[in-house]
């Protein structure tokens, strides 16, 4: 039989154009280090590979430069940490501490809340499905219940009943702001009057109080115009709600959705010029808020961040354990972390940095992870220097949805290190062990 030999491949024109935009594609090489001044193969010595890491300082610069973007334009405003977006407590406790309240979605982060010593009153309770007793005891505790639908509306009207008590509510509206697909499916709509139905049903039965009105219009919003539309609707509908039903609607929560310097695939322009600056949303966001408020008083603005104020402070250390000569030519890495843990890998590219400069010229490469799967690719076609076994990569950004999203699937989680603002690495999550994987099996 015929041998087959493999030959290196050139890169293509279109390749090569884009790659040379930033330099020679074959000699360029983004070189990272270090972590917050600690050098990445001692974080991997200590706690292993793959590694999440993230950096308490960024956190705070993020959450600084957003907060003031709004404080300095309108004094009433506060952060609720979106746990869904990232909910190990160290990470949680970092934002608390910055002064966010906490923005839930389930029971457990519920509990998570309190159990971080949250008082219901600081906790916004959203998501479409509240189980009954959670919803409860939510209610006992003040929380801030953010209802989602007519079903959720019964629930709270026969809790009011349980517990003798009105129960101070705020709706969820799903709205037009010109982002398409819209975000339809959260809480009543707008447009077709099913928002308005809601409050009329709220104050028929007179169980209930409207305090609040919340929107959340989708996730990276490139648009901070849609924020201006989605402030607009909302402050049409408080209006309404206080004209016609008496309503005092102390507070307006904006969601999230604010885009972080992540790269989106197919977006061809980088991060910093199609992300909004955090002055963009928060000017769009209080001048609609100015223009169309018709009370005495103007409402309590809450937003709750979440990608945003923690992507960018997230990164995942990964490993070359191996590689290969794929059959079109391509360099195959096999890594020690793929979509188990890069949930986001098929929507962004991450900035890939390596522990050092390698000799020889960039090669069109493949990046894999280790899992017995196909799909399992966290890049497909990146010019790489030739890296060797146990070369270390830092990928980023990775501190939003990643981790909460990561799947117990054929690998263990690994270990999670927090770099605090005195730059200690502090282990807050232990890599898992066949205890964790075997945890709540009863045979
Ligand atoms: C209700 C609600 N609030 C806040 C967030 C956080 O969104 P983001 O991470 O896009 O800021 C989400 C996420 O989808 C959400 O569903």
């Amino acid at each position: 039989m015929e041998k087959k030999v493999y030959t290196k491949p050139t890169i293509n024109k279109i390749e090569f154009a884009m790659a040379s935009k930033y330099g020679s594609p074959l000699r360029t090489q983004k070189v990272r280090r270090d972590i917050d001044g600690i050098d990445v193969h001692e974080l991997t010595e200590k706690f292993g590979s793959p590694l999440f890491v993230f950096s308490e300082s960024k956190i705070e610069e993020l959450y600084t430069k957003l907060y003031t973007a709004f404080n300095s334009r309108y004094k009433d405003v506060t952060f609720g940490w979106s746990y869904k977006t990232n909910y190990l407590n160290g990470i949680c406790k970092v934002f608390h501490k910055l002064g966010s309240i906490a923005e839930v979605v389930s029971e457990f982060e519920y509990q998570k809340a309190r159990a971080l010593g949250i008082e219901g009153k600081d906790i916004i309770f959203n998501g479409p499905y509240k189980p009954y007793n959670d919803l409860k005891l939510a209610v006992k505790e003040g929380a801030k219940i953010h209802i989602d639908n007519f079903f959720e509306l019964n629930d709270l009207e026969k809790i009011a009943d349980e517990l003798n008590q009105t129960i101070n509510v705020a709706i969820r509206v799903n709205m037009d702001t010109g982002i398409y697909p819209q975000w339809s499916r959260f809480g009543f709509n707008y447009e077709s009057g099913e928002a308005y139905d809601a409050i009329k049903r709220i104050y028929e039965t007179g169980k209930m109080n409207l305090v609040g009105l919340h929107t959340h219009i989708g996730t990276f919003m490139l648009d901070a115009n849609a924020y201006r539309l989605a402030t607009t609707k909302l402050m049409m509908l408080k209006e309404i709600a206080e004209k016609e039903f008496n309503a005092e609607i102390e507070y307006i929560d904006l969601g999230g959705g604010f885009a972080s310097k992540s790269h989106l695939k197919g977006i061809y322009q980088s991060p910093e010029v199609v992300v909004p600056t955090a002055e963009d949303y928060a000017e769009a966001i209080t001048n609609a808020i100015y223009e169309h408020n018709k009370s005495k008083r103007l409402p309590k603005l809450y937003l709750e961040t979440g990608r945003a104020l923690i992507d960018e402070a997230g990164f995942l250390l990964t490993s070359v354990v191996g590689y290969k000569r794929f059959p079109d030519g391509k360099k195959g890495y096999i890594l020690d972390a793929g979509v188990n843990l890069l949930y986001t890998s098929t929507w962004y590219n991450f900035n890939v940095e390596l522990d050092k400069r390698y000799e020889g010229e960039n090669e069109p490469s493949v990046l894999n992870g280790p899992l017995c799967m196909n799909i399992d690719v966290i890049e497909e076609n990146i010019m790489l220097p030739p890296l060797d076994r146990g070369s270390l990569l830092t990928l980023s950004p990775v501190g939003a949805y990643n981790y909460t999203q990561s799947m117990q699937f054929i690998r263990y989680k690994p270990a999670v290190v927090l770099i605090t603002k005195n730059g200690e690495a502090k282990l807050i999550k232990e890599i898992d062990d066949l205890a964790t994987i075997n945890y709540k099996e009863v045979e």
